[in-house]
């Protein structure tokens, strides 16, 4: 499908700023979310000068009734073609804390689960209606590991990775479609914050030109980098026990 208008939330820094760029052109509408007001003003100045219209908008995700009535009064406003569910927050527990605060455990789990489960069901409900449209829900490669170095990031992500599945199958006949995006290692703000190594590393705008490309053919999954396929793969045929072994002691 060719998207007009398209919501990226999380525009203001990392993968949601790169995907801005590379949908900026003349003749599309990009509503552009997040926080931080210099950022965010900084990747629309760049869309605009690459042809997009924008309207910005500046607010936290978790005040939740505030994000669903703002994203169905721009919806009937400006009708969504592609929803783009990408804010995200990561963090892993440092190593001398038993486990995370309550107030953390909370804020992951707003973010990266519970505000684009309402985003994604307020979109499949509006895109229903006038049949048909793409909600793409940006989880992590973490969806398919139980890493003990930050518990609610990875069950937030595995959260979303089913919720995208059933969403997905729900909505067929709707004719919307449903994209899960699981990123590896993408080099932003968030990825500079995990103390571990990163391999396969790879920059928001290459991450940005493929699933551009991606969500366009309609794919329901995507990994990136795509070493990070393989890797789950092979790790799904080790024994449960060993994988536990082997993150016990990352
Ligand atoms: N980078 C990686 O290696 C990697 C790996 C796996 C998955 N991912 C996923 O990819 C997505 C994008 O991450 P990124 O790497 O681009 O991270 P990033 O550079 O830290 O960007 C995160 C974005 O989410 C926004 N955000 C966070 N909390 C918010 C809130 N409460 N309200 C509104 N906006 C909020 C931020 O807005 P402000 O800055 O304006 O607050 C920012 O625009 C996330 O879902 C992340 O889990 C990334």
């Amino acid at each position: 499908m060719s998207a007009k208008t398209i919501l990226i939330t999380g525009a203001s820094g990392g993968i949601g700023a790169a995907l801005a760029r590379r949908y900026a052109h003349a003749g599309i509408t990009l509503l552009l979310w997040g926080r931080d007001e210099t950022r965010l003003m900084q990747t629309a100045a760049q869309c605009r000068a690459l042809g997009a219209e924008c309207i910005t908008a500046l607010f936290d995700i978790r005040v939740l009734d505030d994000m669903e009535e703002r994203l169905v009064a721009q919806d009937a406003a400006t009708p969504i073609d592609l929803a783009i569910f990408n804010a995200g927050l990561g963090g892993s527990v440092a190593k001398d804390d038993i486990c995370e605060t309550p107030q953390r455990a909370r804020a992951t789990a707003e973010v990266n689960f519970v505000a684009p489960v309402i985003g994604a069901n307020v979109m499949a409900q509006a895109m229903a209606g006038r049949g048909g449209g793409q909600i793409v829900l940006v989880g992590s490669i973490a969806e398919s590991f139980p890493l003990p170095m930050a518990p609610t990031y990875a069950a937030t992500k595995a959260g979303l990775a089913m919720f995208a599945e059933a969403l997905s199958i729900r909505m067929a006949r709707q004719k919307v479609r449903v994209t899960l995006v699981s990123p590896g290692f993408v080099d932003t703000a968030m990825s500079r914050g995990v103390p571990e190594a990163k391999p396969f590393l790879m920059t928001a705008d290459a991450a940005a030109a493929i699933l551009v490309r991606r969500i366009a053919r309609g794919d329901r999954r995507i990994v990136v980098p795509w070493q990070f396929s393989v890797i789950r793969a092979a790790a799904g045929l080790l024994p449960r026990a060993l994988v536990r072994w082997v993150l016990g002691r990352a």
